[in-house]
Formats: C-alpha cells, sequence, structure tokens
C-alpha cells in the first residue's frame, strides 16, 4: 500500500497560485500535461523547512547548510556506487543554466557540440548560444526503446575537445541507458578524446526495481576526468522554483574552466534552495519511493490507454514522468494543436526537434490524467467517425 496514496491522489489546487503549467491554461478547459513539474505537494519535510525559514523573515544571501555537501556524498555512494569529493561539488541555480555554462566554459577545446535528438529543448540551443556548431545523432529505436545509434556515431566526424551532451536518463524519449550502453559511449568519448556533460537532473525518478541510474562519470577514471556531471532535487521532491543544482567535476582543470565561465554572471542558489534540498534529500525518502510507485502506477494506466488509440504509439518511460507518443500517423496536421482543441495540453514534439510527436507529463493526479485521457481517446475515435 502507498502510504502517500492520498496525497497524491488529493494534490493542492492550482489555479491562480502562480504556477507556469496551469496559467497557460487558466482560461480554458484544457488539462496541463506540459512542462515537465508535478502537481503533488512535496515532502513534509520539504514543506516545514520552508515554513521555518518564511517565519525567520529573513531571507538574504545564502550558503549551503552543513551536513549537505556530506549528505550528497553518502548519497552518492548509496544510489549510485560512486565516491565522490566535496571539493568536486560546484553548486548552481538551476541546470539550463549549467547546460549553457559547459558551452562557455569548453568554447576554447571544442569545434562543435553533440547531441542526440529528439531531446530537452536547451540542448538544441545552449550551443549556439555561443555560436558553437551544433551536430544531432537521432536515437534510434530498438523494438519501442529510443537508444544510441552507435553506427552513426563511428562514422561522426570529432575532434579531441568536442563536448557531448548526454541527457541522462532521457527527456523526453525516457530511455536509461544501461551499463552496457554507456560503456560503449563512454569507450567512444575516452578514444575519441571528447568532454561529457552529462544532465541527470531525472536520476532519482527510476520506474522500476530492476533498473539502476548509473553516472557515466563513476564508470571509469578516463571518463571521470572529462566529464561535468549535472545533478539536483527540483525534479524529484518538485522544487524547481527554488533552483539549487550541482555540477559534479572531479578533473580540477576542467572544474576551473566552467567555474571561469560562470563568474560574474551565475549566482549562487539561494539559501531557501539550499535548505529545501538538504530537507528533501534527508528525510524524503520515503515519499521519493512511493512517488516512484504512484509514477508506476500513472504509467501503466496511460500506456494501456493510449496504445488502443488510432494513430498514437506511446514508449513506456524507464525513467521519470513523461512519455513520448508518436503522433505521426494521427490524422491531423497538428497532434499538438488537435489536443489542446480537445481538452489537453501537452508538449508539442516540434520542440524536441520531432514534429509528430507529443510527450505527456504523468506528474499528477490518477484522476486528472484518467479524464485527460478519455479526453485524448474520445478525440482519436471522433477522428474515425468524421
Ligand atoms: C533534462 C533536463 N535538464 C534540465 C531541466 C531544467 O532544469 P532547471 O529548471 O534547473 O533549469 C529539465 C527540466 O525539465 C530537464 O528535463
Amino acid at each position: 500500500m502507498n502510504k502517500f496514496l492520498s496525497e497524491f491522489d488529493s494534490p493542492p489546487n492550482r489555479v491562480d497560485t502562480s504556477s507556469l503549467k496551469w496559467e497557460k491554461y487558466a482560461d480554458s478547459d484544457i488539462i496541463p500535461l506540459w512542462v515537465a513539474d508535478m502537481d503533488f505537494k512535496s515532502p513534509q519535510s520539504v514543506i516545514d523547512q520552508a515554513k521555518i525559514s518564511a517565519d525567520h523573515g529573513n531571507f538574504g544571501y545564502g550558503c549551503p547548510p552543513k551536513g549537505l555537501v556530506e549528505l550528497l556524498i553518502s548519497r552518492s555512494a548509496d544510489l549510485y556506487d560512486w565516491e565522490i569529493n566535496p571539493e568536486w561539488i560546484v553548486w548552481l541555480p538551476g541546470m539550463v543554466c549549467a547546460l549553457n555554462v559547459c558551452c562557455r566554459a569548453l568554447l576554447e577545446d571544442s569545434s562543435q557540440a553533440i547531441i542526440q535528438t529528439p531531446i530537452y529543448p536547451p540542448f538544441l540551443t545552449a550551443s549556439r548560444n555561443f555560436n558553437l556548431p551544433l551536430v544531432k545523432v537521432p536515437l534510434v529505436l530498438e523494438g519501442s526503446r529510443f537508444t544510441i545509434d552507435f553506427n552513426s556515431l563511428a562514422t561522426l566526424k570529432t575532434n579531441p575537445g568536442d563536448l557531448f551532451m548526454l541527457c541522462h536518463p532521457h527527456n523526453p524519449v525516457g530511455t536509461l541507458f544501461n551499463k552496457d550502453e554507456l560503456l560503449s559511449l563512454t569507450n567512444w568519448i575516452v578514444e575519441r578524446d571528447l568532454y561529457l556533460c552529462s544532465d541527470e537532473i531525472h536520476c532519482d525518478l527510476i520506474l522500476g526495481k530492476d533498473l539502476h541510474h548509473i553516472s557515466p562519470a563513476s564508470l571509469t577514471s578516463k571518463v571521470a576526468e572529462k566529464t561535468i556531471t549535472l545533478m539536483a532535487p527540483s525534479k524529484t521532491f518538485n522544487i524547481a522554483g527554488f533552483g539549487c543544482s550541482f555540477a559534479i567535476i572531479s578533473n580540477s582543470e576542467l572544474r576551473l574552466k566552467f567555474r571561469r565561465a560562470m563568474r560574474g554572471i551565475v549566482p549562487d542558489p539561494p539559501a531557501m534552495g539550499f535548505l529545501l534540498a538538504d530537507a528533501a534529500y534527508r528525510e524524503g525518502e520515503p515519499w521519493r519511493l512511493s512517488l516512484i510507485d504512484y509514477l508506476q502506477g500513472n504509467r501503466e494506466l496511460a500506456m494501456i490507454e493510449l496504445a488502443g488509440m488510432d494513430g498514437l504509439v506511446p514508449h513506456s518511460p524507464e525513467a521519470t514522468y513523461l512519455l513520448w507518443i508518436d503522433a505521426r500517423t494521427l490524422p491531423v496536421d497538428n497532434p499538438h494543436e488537435f489536443f489542446e482543441k480537445n481538452g489537453v495540453g501537452l508538449s508539442d514534439g516540434a520542440d524536441f526537434d520531432a514534429p509528430g510527436f507529443l510527450r505527456l507529463n504523468l506528474g499528477c493526479a490518477r484522476k486528472l490524467l484518467t479524464e485527460a485521457l478519455a479526453r485524448m481517446s474520445n478525440a482519436c475515435k471522433k477522428l474515425r467517425t468524421t
């Protein structure tokens, strides 16, 4: 029995709470299942800490609370079997900012950035923001799972110092790259003498007891030397609005490059961000495990319902709360607009470099998801009869 079931089943009403996700459709009857945040309350430890901080009433500059770094270190050892050192950690106010800092930091070394498409939109823009050429290597479908196209990588032209930007687990396709895939990828990266930026923001929401997140930098010291790993509690504990993320960089030269690229531009996380991160990691574990259970239930429901809709091919995510749907055979010009008109606001695949696809956010109450799926199903049925 899920200890937090009733909490997940009855999240707070987010209308008129300055929520990006809900304000988009504030004046219309469209269920928002787009941007990647969840409708659930954060764990109680996080809410309690926010109240303590608010009551304290001082909102000056922040620094990490005592014990947070040690907590990250023990968590990393326990959850990812990866021993990290305190000095490897660089605090950041967000992950999009970190992706951009990676590109800026490596401008002198890199002749191009390489990404795998479809992908979370800031991967498409970060290198371009610094006029660093971008190379896209599409993921390939094996069965119904998207994975790395090693044939394309083998023939790809690269120069030493180029930047490979990995999203792992992958947003939007939901793939958790396994050990074999990561070993092949990192061997290629080391052979080619590339840098790796590994965005692992979704690594604490792995949907399955047999699946485990592996950080590429934990595989070998050679890989670690070339890698900037990015993590955050923001997606897992729904505290994205409080901007607290971190990079893990074991190579001191690379860390210096990264810090230099941040200088004068990137602020520290706010005190509240640090404190909520600490509360989430320290006491939010039972909640996180229950959340995973609830998300698996939502995934199962959505997979069954979507598979029955003509014109849609859903891809079951191995991680996180985002479900990627191939809608290219749906007989409409724009699937995203079509479902909006029928009362469901999904993310448009075009934003991820994949027009004709959709991304559905499962991070909501099951009742709301059920209603959204019913609307989608009715819309698909209507298409057949008209
Ligand atoms: C892969 C990935 N990286 C980064 C982010 C955004 O992180 P932040 O809000 O900390 O900028 C997201 C948000 O959805 C994401 O999915």
